[in-house]
């Protein structure tokens, strides 16, 4: 367990998956969170989830593809916090189309929540990570940032593409910010066993696929993405930024 008593989180996508692990494990860690989603039935389920074990969390919907839609969630985000320690950009989403099927319509929609997303997420909640005294930024990317082979036979070129710009701007956001004391960090999760991945990726077929790069024999769990968010936005982690970590079970190491 980590201290984060005290702190305020915006937790981009928490209503499902790796977002809600990361919203619930800083919850019962002590932050404050405001849970940033469109899917609003999912958001309400996390924050039962972390009211009833004692913790605070609130839902604004937000759209991070929409830059109006974005600053005003932020804004009311943390009316409700009352400052913003942490940000979490980790909403996205994926089509399972390759370069002869995906439409202009498929790209702009993935690159808009996977990399425009994460710049107008965090655009916005700069100003309130400076008056807050620097505070932590967590962007989401993946193994499929750097290897194109993570999904097998599935090919999908636009999120290969906008998950690319995530640990490049989180080096951009590492330097900019770095004058006002923000730190900026990016986590590479390996498979993880979330509704992402559009089927059971723990059952045999895919394990056999998956055991020719894992060297941890196992999928990775939403746990594994939020213990590793939780260290990089904590103190622990202070003098670390700019990196992309990968939580992969050591899918990059060949
Ligand atoms: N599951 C994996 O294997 C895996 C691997 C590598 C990286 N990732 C990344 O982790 C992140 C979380 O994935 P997950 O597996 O938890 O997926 P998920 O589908 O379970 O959760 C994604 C969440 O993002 C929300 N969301 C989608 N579009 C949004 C938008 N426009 N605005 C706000 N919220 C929006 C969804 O409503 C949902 O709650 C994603 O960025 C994904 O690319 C996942």
């Amino acid at each position: 367990m980590r201290d984060h008593q005290g702190r305020t989180a915006i937790v981009t996508g928490a209503g499902s998956g790796i977002g809600r692990a990361i919203a619930t494990r800083l919850a019962s860690e002590g932050a404050a969170i405001a849970v940033l989603d469109v899917n609003e039935a999912g958001a309400a389920e996390t924050i039962e989830m972390i009211t009833s074990a004692g913790g605070r969390a609130s839902f604004v919907y937000c759209d991070v593809a929409n830059r109006d839609v974005v600053h005003e969630a932020v804004s009311a985000a943390v009316d409700m916090l009352g400052s913003l320690t942490y940000l979490v950009n980790n909403a996205g989403v994926v089509t399972m189309s390759g370069l002869a099927d995906v439409t202009q319509q498929e790209w702009d929609f993935v690159l808009g929540v996977n990399l425009t997303g994460p710049f107008l997420v965090t655009q916005a909640a700069a100003p309130h990570l400076k008056a807050a005294g620097g505070g932590a930024v967590v962007n989401l990317s993946t193994v499929e940032a750097s290897v194109v082979v993570a999904s097998g036979p599935h090919c999908q070129p636009h999120y290969n593409a906008s998950k690319g710009g995530i640990p490049m701007l989180t080096k951009a956001l590492a330097v900019e910010l770095s004058a006002q004391g923000t730190r900026v960090n990016a986590i590479a999760p390996g498979p993880i066993n979330t509704r992402f991945t559009g089927g059971d990726i723990t059952g045999p077929e895919a394990m056999e696929f998956m055991k020719t790069r894992l060297l941890i024999p196992r999928v990775g769990e939403p746990a594994d993405i939020a213990a590793a968010a939780s260290f990089l936005l904590s103190d622990d982690a202070s003098y670390i930024t700019g990196i992309e970590l990968p939580v992969d079970g050591g899918w990059l190491t060949r």
